[in-house]
């Protein structure tokens, strides 16, 4: 079977679709440097799996900024690298903000060398973590693939860089499959409880904040803007289940090695959108827990309304959301119940 090389693989979004690809018959090569995560996900990757051997999942310490670590990791594999998924990445907007050399030195200069490697070594298939960040504030809801790239922040700015860079090398040279996957707020764990998001210090995003004060590690959530114009008055996403997500590089992955060479753009979402409040409502519906909260002003950068349009995703992928709010709440709720500290136990 294929082999493929996985950045990042070891944290949120790849350790749940490192399970879905080798679910799907895959045998995978993890690099990744754990700045923001653990092993351990991926010793859950390979229970959960029940692979029955090392050798479908091989995990390097390294990082995509090193010629030598790609390298090491292209050579392991001994009939090559068919194709690669690139997770690895800084993802903090605010901390974009307050380093954003860093973002460009990790973001940008990291998929460049990793460009190179795949050029070096023969394999010209990649599946990149875009971000819907990088519309900014959209100026019509549901954002399609066309809708207007605008990023506000450097985060966003880098993914926007990125998609640019890699779809110039397909223009210089033929043969280049690649799909960015425009994701836009992955949420919850898989349906075990054993692998979820495991974030450091405060969380920044919704779910584990939401997480955490129903468990009573924090007393109460602050909801940022009560003013957005929104039917609530709090601002409106487009949740998605880290599963459904999982799945959906497995389709790119089958759609790009089954058509010609191209470049393809995919906004995954569900085209939901809900409220900071119905998720809180949701979030007590599943775990049984009342979720405090306060309603403080909005955070700068933040915007009313982000929700996809999947119907281009839906047509050329056959993939779509499978998964409710009310399964995203009791997938996290689990995961937090059985794993307080996330893998730092
Ligand atoms: P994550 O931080 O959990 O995973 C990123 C992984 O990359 C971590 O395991 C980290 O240790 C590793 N990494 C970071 N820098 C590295 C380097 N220089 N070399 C090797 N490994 C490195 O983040 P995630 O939520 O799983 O996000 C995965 C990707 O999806 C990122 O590119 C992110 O920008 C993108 N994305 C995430 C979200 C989200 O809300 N989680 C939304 C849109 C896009
Ligand atoms: C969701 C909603 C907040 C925390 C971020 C990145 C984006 C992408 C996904 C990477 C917003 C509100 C949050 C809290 C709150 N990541 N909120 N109190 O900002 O939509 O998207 O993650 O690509 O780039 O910006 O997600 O989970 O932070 O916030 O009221 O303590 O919850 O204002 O409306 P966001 P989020």
């Amino acid at each position: 079977m294929a082999q493929l090389l996985i950045t990042g693989g070891a944290g949120f979004i790849g350790s749940h679709t490192c399970l879905i690809l080798l679910e799907a018959g895959y045998d995978l090569v993890v690099l990744d440097n754990f700045s923001n995560s653990s092993s351990e996900s991926l010793r859950r990757v390979a229970e959960l799996s029940k692979i029955g051997h090392e050798d479908r999942l091989k995990v390097f310490e390294g990082d995509i900024r090193s010629r030598e670590d790609l390298d090491r990791v292209f050579f392991s594999a001994r009939d090559g690298i068919h194709a690669v998924v690139h997770f690895a990445g800084l993802k903090a907007v605010g901390e974009s903000l307050l380093f954003p050399l860093a973002y460009w030195d990790v973001n940008v200069g990291g998929s460049r060398t990793l460009l190179a490697a795949m050029r070096r070594h023969g394999c010209r298939t990649i599946v990149f973590s875009s971000s819907a960040t990088l519309y900014g504030d959209p100026r019509e809801v549901p954002i399609t693939e066309k809708s207007k790239v605008q990023p506000i922040n450097p985060y966003g700015r880098t993914k926007a860089a990125i998609e640019k860079m890699l779809s110039g090398y397909a223009k210089a040279e033929a043969g280049w499959r690649i799909a960015f996957l425009r994701y836009f707020n992955p949420v919850g764990a898989h349906q075990s409880g054993q692998i979820g998001e495991s974030p450091s210090g405060i969380p920044n995003n919704l779910f584990p904040f939401v997480s955490q004060v129903a468990i009573g590690l924090r007393d109460h959530l602050q909801v940022f803007g009560g003013d957005w114009p929104t039917k609530d008055g709090t601002a409106i996403r487009d949740y998605i289940h880290v599963m459904d997500l999982a799945e959906g590089h497995r389709a790119a992955l089958e759609l790009l090695q089954h058509e010609e060479p191209q470049v393809l753009t995919f906004n995954l979402g569900s085209g939901q959108g809900y409220s900071v409040i119905e998720v809180i409502k949701a979030f007590e519906q599943e775990s049984g827990r009342s979720v405090p909260y306060v309603i403080g002003a909005r955070r700068k950068g933040d915007v009313a309304c982000s929700v996809a349009d999947p119907s281009y995703a839906a047509k050329c992928l056959g993939w779509r959301t499978k998964r409710s709010l009310n399964e995203m709440c009791r997938d996290s709720w689990l995961w937090q119940q059985s794993s307080p500290q996330g893998y730092l136990e």
